[in-house]
């Protein structure tokens, strides 16, 4: 399986929203892409495509020499392949050779998948936001990376 990983267009944007109603209980509205695209001077969009299937999104926010994942989503069809670490690895070492040294993100404390995918790269719980997702009153654990330099599975 051949798997490319691009720059979000605004042509993925309805392909990429499909994937985030199929993938969260508070997905963004169809327009937040739109704006972390056209609008959002500190927003990164990435896709992961297979076979002319957009597979898998993800949107990163860089400030200054940190990167924060917004969000990342596998589309159900493509999960289990190593599309999800693919493209998170090829967006941080982006992130990376603009000038991030670190990187963190908020998961759900119930996201198990998520969270060892996150672990398997490095990534460590540095604290939890109690009550986080509106929709059940989740909590987040906020997840940093600070070892940023070597970028390798654990
Ligand atoms: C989390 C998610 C992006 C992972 O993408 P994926 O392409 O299925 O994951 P990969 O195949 O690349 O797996 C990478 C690692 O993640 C972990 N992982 C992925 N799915 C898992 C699962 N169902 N259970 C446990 N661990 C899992 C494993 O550590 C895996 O490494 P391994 O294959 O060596 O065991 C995907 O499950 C998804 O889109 N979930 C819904 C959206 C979401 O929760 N996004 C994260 C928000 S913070």
């Amino acid at each position: 399986m051949t798997v490319l990983i691009r720059r979000m267009t605004l042509e993925d944007v309805p392909a990429v929203h499909e994937i985030d109603t199929l993938s969260f209980s508070l997905p963004w509205p169809e327009r937040s892409f739109r704006f972390e695209l056209t609008e959002n001077p500190v927003s990164r969009g990435w896709v992961a495509e297979v076979e002319n299937r957009i597979a898998a999104m993800l949107v990163m926010w860089f400030i200054i020499d940190e990167a924060h994942v917004a969000t990342i989503a596998v589309h159900p069809d493509f999960r289990r392949q190593g599309i999800g670490e693919q493209l998170l690895l090829y967006s941080l070492r982006s992130a990376q050779a603009e000038g991030a040294r670190r990187a963190f993100l908020e998961v759900r404390a119930g996201n198990v998948a998520a969270q060892s995918m996150y672990k398997k790269y490095g990534f460590e719980v540095a604290g939890v936001r109690r009550g986080y997702y509106k929709d059940n009153n989740e909590d987040a654990l906020l997840m940093n990376l600070e070892k940023f330099d070597s970028l390798e599975a654990e």
